[in-house]
Protein backbone atom coordinates (compact mmCIF):
# COMPACT_ATOMS: atom_id res chain seq x y z
CA UNK A 1 0.00 0.00 0.00
CA UNK A 2 1.17 3.81 -1.10
CA UNK A 3 1.34 6.15 1.43
CA UNK A 4 1.10 9.89 -0.18
CA UNK A 5 1.77 12.54 2.51
CA UNK A 6 2.21 15.88 0.17
CA UNK A 7 0.08 16.74 -1.99
CA UNK A 8 2.93 16.88 -4.73
CA UNK A 9 3.63 13.62 -4.23
CA UNK A 10 -0.26 12.72 -4.20
CA UNK A 11 -0.56 14.46 -7.43
CA UNK A 12 1.89 12.54 -9.27
CA UNK A 13 0.53 9.41 -8.11
CA UNK A 14 -2.43 9.81 -9.34
CA UNK A 15 -1.32 11.29 -12.79
CA UNK A 16 0.40 7.68 -12.93
CA UNK A 17 -2.81 6.14 -12.39
CA UNK A 18 -5.09 3.96 -14.80
CA UNK A 19 -8.20 2.33 -13.68
CA UNK A 20 -11.70 3.37 -12.02
CA UNK A 21 -10.69 4.71 -8.56
CA UNK A 22 -12.63 4.52 -5.65
CA UNK A 23 -12.86 6.93 -2.60
CA UNK A 24 -13.21 6.74 1.12
CA UNK A 25 -12.77 10.29 3.07
CA UNK A 26 -12.01 9.39 7.10
CA UNK A 27 -11.02 11.70 10.19
CA UNK A 28 -9.13 8.44 10.58
CA UNK A 29 -9.63 6.43 14.38
CA UNK A 30 -10.48 3.14 11.75
CA UNK A 31 -13.08 1.09 12.94
CA UNK A 32 -15.26 -1.50 11.31
CA UNK A 33 -17.91 0.89 10.14
CA UNK A 34 -15.04 2.69 7.48
CA UNK A 35 -13.87 -0.80 6.78
CA UNK A 36 -17.22 -1.90 5.02
CA UNK A 37 -16.77 1.61 3.02
CA UNK A 38 -12.94 0.76 2.17
CA UNK A 39 -14.02 -2.96 0.94
CA UNK A 40 -17.18 -1.29 -1.33
CA UNK A 41 -14.85 0.59 -2.88
CA UNK A 42 -11.85 -2.11 -3.41
CA UNK A 43 -14.34 -4.44 -4.40
CA UNK A 44 -16.24 -1.93 -6.90
CA UNK A 45 -13.32 -0.12 -8.13
CA UNK A 46 -9.97 -1.28 -9.61
CA UNK A 47 -8.12 1.25 -6.80
CA UNK A 48 -9.80 2.19 -3.18
CA UNK A 49 -7.72 5.32 -2.13
CA UNK A 50 -8.54 6.41 2.14
CA UNK A 51 -7.57 9.80 3.29
CA UNK A 52 -7.04 10.11 6.71
CA UNK A 53 -6.91 13.68 7.55
CA UNK A 54 -8.30 15.17 10.95
CA UNK A 55 -9.71 18.08 9.51
CA UNK A 56 -10.00 21.10 11.86
CA UNK A 57 -12.49 23.23 10.34
CA UNK A 58 -15.24 21.02 11.00
CA UNK A 59 -14.71 21.08 14.75
CA UNK A 60 -16.84 23.44 16.46
CA UNK A 61 -15.38 22.07 19.71
CA UNK A 62 -11.91 22.35 20.37
CA UNK A 63 -11.59 19.39 23.25
CA UNK A 64 -13.51 16.96 20.57
CA UNK A 65 -10.58 17.92 17.98
CA UNK A 66 -7.95 17.53 20.62
CA UNK A 67 -9.35 14.07 22.30
CA UNK A 68 -10.32 12.71 18.55
CA UNK A 69 -8.96 8.85 18.80
CA UNK A 70 -7.19 8.24 15.95
CA UNK A 71 -3.28 7.33 15.50
CA UNK A 72 -1.41 7.35 11.60
CA UNK A 73 0.28 3.72 12.39
CA UNK A 74 -2.63 1.92 13.31
CA UNK A 75 -4.90 3.84 10.91
CA UNK A 76 -2.03 2.41 8.01
CA UNK A 77 -2.40 -0.96 9.32
CA UNK A 78 -5.91 -1.37 9.07
CA UNK A 79 -6.69 0.51 6.09
CA UNK A 80 -4.18 -2.24 4.51
CA UNK A 81 -5.98 -4.86 5.78
CA UNK A 82 -9.07 -3.76 4.30
CA UNK A 83 -7.80 -3.78 0.87
CA UNK A 84 -6.30 -0.44 0.33
CA UNK A 85 -4.27 0.40 -2.24
CA UNK A 86 -2.95 3.80 -1.26
CA UNK A 87 -3.37 6.53 1.81
CA UNK A 88 -3.54 10.22 1.26
CA UNK A 89 -2.30 11.72 4.45
CA UNK A 90 -1.82 15.17 4.12
CA UNK A 91 -0.88 17.67 7.18
CA UNK A 92 -2.99 20.59 7.68
CA UNK A 93 -1.31 23.55 6.05
CA UNK A 94 -1.36 21.32 2.63
CA UNK A 95 -4.94 20.77 2.52
CA UNK A 96 -5.60 24.77 4.06
CA UNK A 97 -3.15 26.05 1.65
CA UNK A 98 -5.15 29.09 1.03
CA UNK A 99 -5.56 29.75 5.12
CA UNK A 100 -8.57 29.34 5.43
CA UNK A 101 -9.59 32.22 2.82
CA UNK A 102 -11.93 30.02 0.88
CA UNK A 103 -15.08 27.87 2.26
CA UNK A 104 -17.98 26.32 0.93
CA UNK A 105 -21.53 27.50 2.45
CA UNK A 106 -25.00 25.65 2.36
CA UNK A 107 -28.01 26.73 3.67
CA UNK A 108 -30.48 25.49 4.56
CA UNK A 109 -29.81 21.99 5.54
CA UNK A 110 -26.31 22.67 7.08
CA UNK A 111 -27.99 24.96 9.91
CA UNK A 112 -30.57 22.87 11.07
CA UNK A 113 -30.35 19.78 13.26
CA UNK A 114 -26.74 18.97 13.73
CA UNK A 115 -25.55 21.97 12.11
CA UNK A 116 -28.10 23.86 14.54
CA UNK A 117 -26.13 22.66 17.39
CA UNK A 118 -22.18 22.56 15.18
CA UNK A 119 -21.96 26.23 14.22
CA UNK A 120 -19.74 25.79 10.87
CA UNK A 121 -19.71 22.23 10.97
CA UNK A 122 -20.99 21.37 7.75
CA UNK A 123 -19.37 23.96 5.96
CA UNK A 124 -16.06 22.46 7.36
CA UNK A 125 -17.22 19.05 5.87
CA UNK A 126 -18.50 20.57 2.77
CA UNK A 127 -15.10 22.85 2.38
CA UNK A 128 -12.74 19.62 2.85
CA UNK A 129 -14.37 16.93 1.02
CA UNK A 130 -14.67 19.49 -2.12
CA UNK A 131 -11.03 19.85 -1.80
CA UNK A 132 -10.53 15.80 -1.00
CA UNK A 133 -12.37 15.34 -4.21
CA UNK A 134 -10.73 17.71 -6.56
CA UNK A 135 -7.15 15.99 -5.45
CA UNK A 136 -8.45 12.64 -5.83
CA UNK A 137 -10.89 12.93 -8.56
CA UNK A 138 -12.25 9.23 -7.86
CA UNK A 139 -14.93 7.40 -10.18
CA UNK A 140 -16.89 6.63 -6.81
CA UNK A 141 -16.71 8.02 -3.48
CA UNK A 142 -17.79 6.56 -0.59
CA UNK A 143 -20.02 7.64 2.46
CA UNK A 144 -22.08 5.87 5.56
CA UNK A 145 -25.25 6.29 5.97
CA UNK A 146 -24.60 6.69 9.70
CA UNK A 147 -23.72 10.29 8.94
CA UNK A 148 -27.12 11.04 6.99
CA UNK A 149 -26.96 14.66 7.01
CA UNK A 150 -23.80 14.72 6.09
CA UNK A 151 -24.59 12.51 2.99
CA UNK A 152 -27.06 14.73 1.90
CA UNK A 153 -25.41 17.64 1.62
CA UNK A 154 -21.97 16.09 0.08
CA UNK A 155 -24.67 14.52 -2.40
CA UNK A 156 -26.20 18.25 -2.82
CA UNK A 157 -22.87 20.03 -3.15
CA UNK A 158 -21.91 17.14 -5.84
CA UNK A 159 -24.35 18.15 -8.06
CA UNK A 160 -24.50 21.74 -7.39
CA UNK A 161 -20.75 21.88 -8.61
CA UNK A 162 -20.66 18.98 -11.28
CA UNK A 163 -18.53 17.10 -9.53
CA UNK A 164 -18.28 13.88 -11.95
CA UNK A 165 -17.39 11.33 -9.02
CA UNK A 166 -20.18 9.02 -7.96
CA UNK A 167 -21.65 9.33 -4.72
CA UNK A 168 -22.27 5.87 -3.07
CA UNK A 169 -23.89 5.44 0.56
CA UNK A 170 -23.10 2.64 2.20
CA UNK A 171 -25.16 1.17 5.43
CA UNK A 172 -24.53 2.13 9.28
CA UNK A 173 -22.36 -0.23 10.64
CA UNK A 174 -23.09 -1.55 14.20
CA UNK A 175 -22.27 -3.04 16.80
CA UNK A 176 -23.97 -6.38 18.04
CA UNK A 177 -26.06 -4.51 20.25
CA UNK A 178 -27.07 -1.95 18.00
CA UNK A 179 -25.13 0.47 18.66
CA UNK A 180 -23.86 2.72 15.80
CA UNK A 181 -19.71 2.22 15.05
CA UNK A 182 -18.02 5.61 16.10
CA UNK A 183 -14.66 6.52 16.64
CA UNK A 184 -15.53 8.56 19.00
CA UNK A 185 -17.61 5.35 20.98
CA UNK A 186 -13.66 4.35 22.55
CA UNK A 187 -14.27 8.00 24.73
CA UNK A 188 -17.32 6.37 26.48
CA UNK A 189 -17.20 4.81 30.30
CA UNK A 190 -18.76 1.85 30.99
CA UNK A 191 -22.10 3.39 32.09
CA UNK A 192 -22.31 5.30 28.86
CA UNK A 193 -21.33 2.09 26.68
CA UNK A 194 -23.83 0.54 28.70
CA UNK A 195 -26.49 3.39 28.08
CA UNK A 196 -25.75 3.88 24.46
CA UNK A 197 -27.58 1.56 22.18
CA UNK A 198 -30.42 2.84 23.78
CA UNK A 199 -30.47 5.38 21.39
CA UNK A 200 -31.02 3.33 18.18
CA UNK A 201 -33.70 1.22 20.22
CA UNK A 202 -35.74 4.33 20.96
CA UNK A 203 -35.37 5.29 17.19
CA UNK A 204 -37.37 2.60 16.30
CA UNK A 205 -40.34 3.30 19.05
CA UNK A 206 -43.97 4.31 17.96
CA UNK A 207 -45.40 7.52 18.64
CA UNK A 208 -44.28 10.97 17.76
CA UNK A 209 -40.55 12.22 17.90
CA UNK A 210 -41.41 14.65 20.55
CA UNK A 211 -42.04 11.57 22.89
CA UNK A 212 -38.79 9.42 21.66
CA UNK A 213 -36.79 12.76 22.60
CA UNK A 214 -38.31 12.62 26.23
CA UNK A 215 -38.00 8.63 26.48
CA UNK A 216 -34.15 9.66 26.01
CA UNK A 217 -33.90 12.53 27.92
CA UNK A 218 -35.45 10.07 31.12
CA UNK A 219 -32.68 7.68 29.91
CA UNK A 220 -30.49 10.42 30.99
CA UNK A 221 -28.68 11.29 27.68
CA UNK A 222 -29.14 15.56 26.64
CA UNK A 223 -30.45 15.33 23.68
CA UNK A 224 -29.94 17.52 21.09
CA UNK A 225 -32.80 16.39 18.31
CA UNK A 226 -35.09 13.84 17.18
CA UNK A 227 -36.42 14.42 13.86
CA UNK A 228 -38.27 12.85 11.02
CA UNK A 229 -36.44 13.50 7.65
CA UNK A 230 -35.25 11.95 4.23
CA UNK A 231 -37.76 9.13 5.27
CA UNK A 232 -36.20 8.64 8.62
CA UNK A 233 -35.77 8.82 12.03
CA UNK A 234 -32.74 10.90 12.93
CA UNK A 235 -31.39 12.25 16.53
CA UNK A 236 -28.44 12.99 18.21
CA UNK A 237 -28.02 13.30 21.87
CA UNK A 238 -24.96 13.19 24.48
CA UNK A 239 -23.95 10.95 27.42
CA UNK A 240 -21.92 12.01 30.01
CA UNK A 241 -20.64 15.78 31.51
CA UNK A 242 -17.71 17.81 31.15
CA UNK A 243 -14.46 16.25 29.87
CA UNK A 244 -16.16 12.92 29.55
CA UNK A 245 -19.53 13.66 27.66
CA UNK A 246 -19.57 12.39 24.37
CA UNK A 247 -22.18 13.49 21.64
CA UNK A 248 -23.95 10.78 19.54
CA UNK A 249 -25.86 10.28 16.41
CA UNK A 250 -27.95 8.00 14.75
CA UNK A 251 -30.70 7.42 12.06
CA UNK A 252 -32.74 4.73 11.34
CA UNK A 253 -35.04 4.38 7.66
CA UNK A 254 -38.93 5.11 9.01
CA UNK A 255 -39.89 1.65 7.47
CA UNK A 256 -37.80 0.21 10.54
CA UNK A 257 -40.32 1.60 12.46
CA UNK A 258 -43.39 -0.54 13.67
CA UNK A 259 -46.35 1.58 12.53
CA UNK A 260 -44.80 2.53 9.39
CA UNK A 261 -44.81 -1.49 8.95
CA UNK A 262 -48.30 -0.90 9.35
CA UNK A 263 -48.65 1.41 6.66
CA UNK A 264 -46.20 0.15 3.88
CA UNK A 265 -48.38 -2.79 4.13
CA UNK A 266 -51.10 -0.06 2.57
CA UNK A 267 -55.05 -0.58 2.22
P1 LIG B 1 -15.45 9.91 9.65
O1 LIG B 1 -16.30 10.16 10.85
O2 LIG B 1 -14.07 9.37 9.85
O3 LIG B 1 -16.23 8.94 8.69
C1 LIG B 1 -15.73 8.62 7.42
C2 LIG B 1 -16.82 7.90 6.66
O4 LIG B 1 -17.17 6.70 7.33
C3 LIG B 1 -18.11 8.75 6.58
O5 LIG B 1 -18.68 8.63 5.28
C4 LIG B 1 -18.99 8.12 7.64
O6 LIG B 1 -20.39 8.27 7.39
C5 LIG B 1 -18.56 6.66 7.53
N1 LIG B 1 -18.89 5.94 8.78
C6 LIG B 1 -18.52 6.24 10.04
N2 LIG B 1 -19.07 5.37 10.91
C7 LIG B 1 -19.81 4.50 10.18
C8 LIG B 1 -20.64 3.36 10.50
N3 LIG B 1 -20.81 2.95 11.74
N4 LIG B 1 -21.25 2.72 9.47
C9 LIG B 1 -21.09 3.13 8.18
N5 LIG B 1 -20.32 4.19 7.83
C10 LIG B 1 -19.69 4.86 8.81
O7 LIG B 1 -17.44 11.66 8.26
C11 LIG B 1 -16.27 12.05 8.33
O8 LIG B 1 -15.26 11.27 8.81
C12 LIG B 1 -15.83 13.42 7.87
O9 LIG B 1 -16.88 14.35 8.06
C13 LIG B 1 -15.33 13.46 6.40
C14 LIG B 1 -16.43 13.08 5.42
C15 LIG B 1 -14.12 12.53 6.23
C16 LIG B 1 -14.86 14.91 6.07
O10 LIG B 1 -13.85 15.33 6.92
Amino acid sequence: MKVLRSIGEWRRFRAALTGGLGFVPTLGGLHAGHAALIQRAAADNDLAVVSLFLNPTQFNDPRDLASYPASLEDDLAYAEAQGAHAVLAPDREAIYVDGFRFKVEESPLSRELCGAHRPGHFSGVLTVVLKLLNLVKPDRAYFGEKDYQQLELIRGMAQAFFIDSEIVACPTVRDADGLALSSRNARLDAAGRALAPRLREALACPGPDGQVADALSRLGFDVDYVATRFGRRLAAASIGKGEGRVRLIDNIPLAMRPEATHHDSGP
